[in-house]
């Protein structure tokens, strides 16, 4: 060192300076691509995409085909299942009230299982399965893009320490000493990269489409802690509607919970918790198996939507599912607020119920900014997305409904 001048030994310091500075950059930069091919792909970087379609509902499988086909998609139909089809000797023994009509449940219920039969019985990595009423947005692949960094920050094992991953770090209510568990994508540690798909290796069940879900930290009625207290944000998504759009329908009196905890066009990911409908949600092969055996075999006590909340929640049911659920075996459900999936109404409306109990005559769809639906005419005479598709939640203004 003695042989250095000072001037030069400033240099020195200069050059390790901006050579840590440059590194720094890098590692993020290059993190930022990661996993960003695969996810644009026509399935998503899933295996598959399957959509759940009663054989009679032509209308819908037009509306599916087209849009998926303007917004570079590809999918499978599965057929849908009546109730009256189903026998009740096949249901699992579940306490079930009489005064209910289970008749519209079985049918549903049926169908999401046949899906995850055929993923489990042709050993499918990972696979979106949609309902055929779903909407999204024009940019879904760079949403799915951006969720695939979330879920990969929030899943995989961290670089410094790969025994735990950051929601794994967040597994217990956060005291005052420790690290808030409210992250920002862009300040995430570095993770090993995955091995069995672009969103990450150790998931059961992505809901990606909802009407609602609840912050880790918000309280809910079973009051049963959620496998993590970790949320991530993404700030500056202009993907997502204005804080007082964010409602789950068009008469819902106050928005979502999250909309007033964070900065107006920022998107989360957390665990599920109280997830409300299954427009569109991913599962594993893990998770599939997981949900066949359960549901399948084990329990239909309740909607399919309802078990699956409340086994993504680890309330009601199997004990060895309560032990389990913060270590090995548990569920793990991912989910994104605002959902990236969503209903889409039309004139025709739901088979099950319409919105605000069936009253509601509107056409467009809650959280879907550019919406695939609403522009399908413009779409499908070749306009892109440069030539003015309609914002069915524009900041200001009136939206859609
Ligand atoms: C999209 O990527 C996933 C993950 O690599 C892969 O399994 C799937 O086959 C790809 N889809 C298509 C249509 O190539
Ligand atoms: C299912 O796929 C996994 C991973 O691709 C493979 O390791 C396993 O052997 C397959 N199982 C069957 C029954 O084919
Ligand atoms: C890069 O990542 C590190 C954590 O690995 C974080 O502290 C830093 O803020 C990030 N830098 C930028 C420019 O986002």
């Amino acid at each position: 060192m003695s042989a250095l001048t000072r001037p030069r030994r400033v240099l020195v310091a200069v050059l390790i300076l901006v050579f840590i500075v440059l590194f720094a950059r890098r590692d993020n930069s290059s993190r930022e691509r990661e996993g960003s091919v695969e996810v644009l792909n026509s399935t998503l970087g899933f295996q598959e995409i399957f959509v759940v379609n009663l054989v009679e509902r032509t209308d819908r499988r037009d509306a599916m085909t087209l849009a998926a086909a303007v917004t570079d998609l590809s999918f499978t139909f599965v057929p849908g299942v009546r109730g009256a089809d189903v026998a009740e000797k096949v249901l699992p023994p579940s306490e079930r009230s009489k005064n209910e009509n289970w008749v519209g449940k079985t049918g549903s219920w049926r169908a999401h299982m046949n899906v995850l039969q055929r993923i489990v019985h042709e050993n499918i990595t990972s696979a979106l399965i949609m309902e055929d009423d779903a909407d999204w947005a024009t940019d879904l692949k760079s949403q799915a893009r951006s969720l695939s960094l979330a879920t990969q920050s929030y899943l995989q094992p961290l670089r410094r320490s790969p025994s735990h991953s950051l929601s794994t770090l967040h597994a217990r209510a956060p005291s005052l000493d420790d690290e808030n568990p409210v992250i920002a994508l862009r300040s995430t540690p570095a993770v090993l990269p995955p091995r069995t798909s672009p969103y990450g290796d150790d998931w059961d069940v992505l809901w990606l489409g909802h009407v609602g879900s609840h912050l880790p930290t918000e309280s809910v009625p079973s009051g049963v802690e959620p496998r993590s207290f970790l949320t991530l944000f993404v700030a500056n998504d202009d993907t997502v509607p204005a804080p007082h759009r964010l409602k789950r329908h068009p008469f819902a009196k106050d928005p979502d919970r999250f909309a007033s905890a964070f900065p107006p066009h920022t998107r989360v990911v957390h665990a599920a918790r109280g997830n409300a409908g299954i427009q569109a949600y991913a599962v594993s092969q893990r998770g599939a198996r997981k949900l066949l055996h359960r549901f399948g075999l084990e329990e239909f006590g309740a909607s399919y939507d309802l078990m699956l909340r409340d086994w993504c929640d680890g309330v009601g049911g199997g004990h060895e599912m309560e032990e389990g659920r913060k270590g090995e075996g548990g569920p793990v459900c991912v989910t994104t607020q605002p959902p990236i999936f969503s209903q889409w109404y039309s004139s025709g409306g739901s088979d099950i119920h319409g919105i605000g109990g069936g009253y509601f005559r509107g056409t467009g769809s809650t959280y879907i900014r550019r919406s695939v639906m609403l522009n399908l005419r413009r779409l499908v005479a070749g306009k892109g997305a440069s030539e003015g598709l309609v914002d069915q939640w524009p900041d200001e203004g009136k939206g859609a409904w």
